[in-house]
């Protein structure tokens, strides 16, 4: 696992750099200006899914977590897939991460599963869906 996550640090690295980066990123920060988490979303990578809009990625520090910030993160990512007219999204989590529960707290059902192959490593990663992202806005 820890060399899943080193490998997902670099890849954001250099995805964060790259100008062509489409997706939109939004950050949590402490009062001292100090990153605390984020978060990026936009159109689904899979083109042909049900799902129009994907959560790339929601991350926070382990001292900030289950304070809600994941979910106003959610709510930011939301509020700009809406003002581009997508109505659904879609988030891969590995299987038997604990986030799984708080995506399905805000209304996601578990969809499909794959098999993703990182180095020697094999992990299982399930689409969790939510199909009137909508409802966060109320
Ligand atoms: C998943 C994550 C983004 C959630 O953000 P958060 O700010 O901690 O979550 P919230 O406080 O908004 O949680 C809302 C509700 O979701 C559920 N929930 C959130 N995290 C949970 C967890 N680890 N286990 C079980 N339920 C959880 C709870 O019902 C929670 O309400 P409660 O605290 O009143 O019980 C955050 O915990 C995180 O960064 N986790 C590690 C990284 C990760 O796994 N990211 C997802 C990869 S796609």
């Amino acid at each position: 696992m820890t060399r899943y996550l080193g490998y997902q640090a670099e890849l954001w690295r250099t995805s964060l750099r790259d100008a062509q980066h489409q997706d939109f990123v939004y950050v949590a920060e402490e009062t001292d200006g100090t990153i605390i988490g984020f978060a990026s979303g936009g159109p689904n990578r899979d083109h042909f899914s049900k799902y129009k809009g994907e959560v790339s990625a929601l991350y926070l520090l382990l001292q900030y977590q289950r304070k809600r910030i994941g979910s106003l993160l959610m709510k930011a990512i939301v509020e700009e897939l809406v003002k581009k007219n997508i109505k659904s999204l879609m988030v891969w989590v590995l299987a038997g991460n604990p986030s799984i529960n708080f995506y399905e707290k805000l209304g996601g059902r578990q969809s499909t599963t794959k098999q993703i192959q990182i180095g020697e490593d094999d992990f299982k990663a399930i689409a969790i869906g939510l199909t009137d992202i909508n409802n966060f806005l109320l």
